[in-house]
């Protein structure tokens, strides 16, 4: 039996996310009352176009184009509009109120987030966002409460559902890169208007910089984030990591780590990566989403699921806001944001991974430990190295491909090698650079 007041939820925005949310609110609300202690009361639903068509059905009533009554009056304001502004101004106006506030904007949260979750901490209240990172996937949460006593070591996600289609439709069926991203813009995956947010890698470095400051209670600023999008991968590229045992996933790394000169501090950073096939990473397909922790002493573990969708990720909305509810009914501050450790955050020059270089070379004797003796002078030590002789090549100037992986060494090493390999008389071209992860 609910014995607590009524809780006043305000919900901003009714599009693919907001909309569902209206409706399991309103479907299933005497429920989620039961979970969270409190009634739930869906006061209003703020949108741009009253008239406009909606994925459910919101009583007309509940419609409003005046989001700020509506925050004034409310103890929980959801916040699904999307952009900077205004939602910043909404939430800000909705902490400054006392409300909580629950938001599954990325793009906010990884510009603002410092200024919004200061602004929580002054008056106590709470800002929820388990939607913000791989959708319906509870990520947050994990990484926050139930990680809080262990050490992570290093994140490896996918987390961008948009490029994941591509490079798995790339990887086996075949499709070139503008085929698979016309498949997904048409299936609703990709922007219509402008998938760049997606495929440059933007999308999933604003949820790198939120994964990574919760992970090492640091402020990872999204300007600190290195990123490359898929836009330059190849169907050689991918064919060749298939034949390789390898399959090319754009990651979002967030690892802590130190550097060649003992420097202790945090690597943001997403870019697509030769992922082994033997790699938990490697069998997530289609859109889906994962998230791969690797902790000091929880070993390694393994979120999977849908990364968006309207109904998966209000499933995320509706968890905080159940938690909202309880923390309303238990009473107290909200629990601040933790960034006590403040490490430094290592610029990519710094970071130490493993590489891939592919190389088209002159076909005779004594390429090989020319092309050796650049590796070494720049310091980078060769782990592996296969030759095939290139298909169709000039018999007069034959020409050979050298697969290359190297051991352990820093991009500002690995950088300078490949420079020199781009000038050498040996190496006809640098065909692919892959960095390697997950092994
Ligand atoms: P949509 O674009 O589908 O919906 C946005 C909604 O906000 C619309 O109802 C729109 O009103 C309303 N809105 C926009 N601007 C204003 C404004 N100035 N005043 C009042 N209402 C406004 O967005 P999504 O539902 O896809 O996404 C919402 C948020 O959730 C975003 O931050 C997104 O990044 C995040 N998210 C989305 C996922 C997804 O799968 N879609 C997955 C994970 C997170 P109107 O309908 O009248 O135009
Ligand atoms: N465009 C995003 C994706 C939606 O493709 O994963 C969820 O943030």
């Amino acid at each position: 039996m609910i014995e607590y007041r009524n809780l006043r939820v305000a919900l901003l925005g009714a599009g693919s996310v907001g909309a569902q949310v209206a409706s399991l609110l309103l479907e299933h609300g005497d429920e989620l009352a039961n979970r969270a202690g409190a009634g739930l009361e869906l006061v209003g639903v703020a949108v741009r176009d009253l008239d406009a068509p909606r994925t459910a059905n919101i009583p007309r009533e509940l419609l409003t184009t005046d989001a700020e009554s509506l925050i004034l009056g409310a103890d929980i304001v959801i916040e699904l509009m999307g952009g900077l502004e205004p939602a910043r101004t909404y939430i800000l106006q909705a902490l400054t109120s006392g409300a909580d506030v629950i938001t599954g904007n990325k793009a906010l949260l990884a510009t603002h987030g410092p200024e919004l979750f200061e602004l929580a901490e002054q008056v106590g209240a709470q800002l929820y966002y388990e939607a913000a990172v791989a959708g319906a996937i509870p990520i947050i949460r994990p990484l926050r409460d139930s990680l809080a006593g262990d050490r992570i070591k290093r994140i490896l996600g996918i987390v961008n559902g948009t490029t994941n289609f591509i490079l798995d439709r790339m990887d086996t069926a075949g499709e070139s890169l503008e085929v698979a991203l016309a498949t997904a813009t048409e299936l609703g995956y990709a922007e219509k208007s402008d998938p760049s947010a997606d495929i440059e890698g933007f999308d999933a470095a604003q949820k790198t910089a939120i994964l990574a400051s919760l992970a090492f209670h640091t402020t990872v600023p999204l300007d600190a984030v290195y990123r490359e999008g898929i836009t330059a991968i190849t169907i050689e590229q991918v064919d060749a990591a298939r034949k390789a045992g390898y399959v090319i996933k754009l990651l979002a790394i967030c690892e802590r780590m130190t550097d060649a000169d003992g420097v202790e501090g945090v690597s943001a950073r997403v870019y697509p990566a030769l992922v082994p096939r033997s790699h938990p990473l490697a069998a997530v397909h289609g859109a889906k989403n994962a998230v791969f922790i690797e902790a000091e002493a929880a070993g390694d573990l393994m979120f999977y699921g849908a990364g968006a969708g309207g109904i998966e990720t209000a499933s995320a909305v509706l968890g905080d806001l159940v938690s909202a509810a309880r923390r309303h009914v238990i009473g107290g501050p909200g629990v601040a944001e933790s960034t006590h450790a403040n490490l430094p955050i290592l610029p990519i020059s710094r970071v130490i991974t493993r590489y891939q270089i592919t190389l088209s070379v002159v076909d005779q004797p004594g390429v090989l430990a020319a092309v050796a003796t650049l590796f070494s002078e720049h310091g980078v030590s060769v782990e592996t190295v296969t030759q095939s002789v290139q298909a169709g090549a000039d018999p007069a100037r034959p020409s050979a491909t050298l697969v290359i992986g190297t051991h352990e060494a820093s991009e500002a090493d690995l950088a300078a090698t490949v420079a020199a390999l781009e000038t050498s008389q040996v190496v006809r071209a640098v065909t692919s650079v892959l960095r390697v992860e997950g092994s």
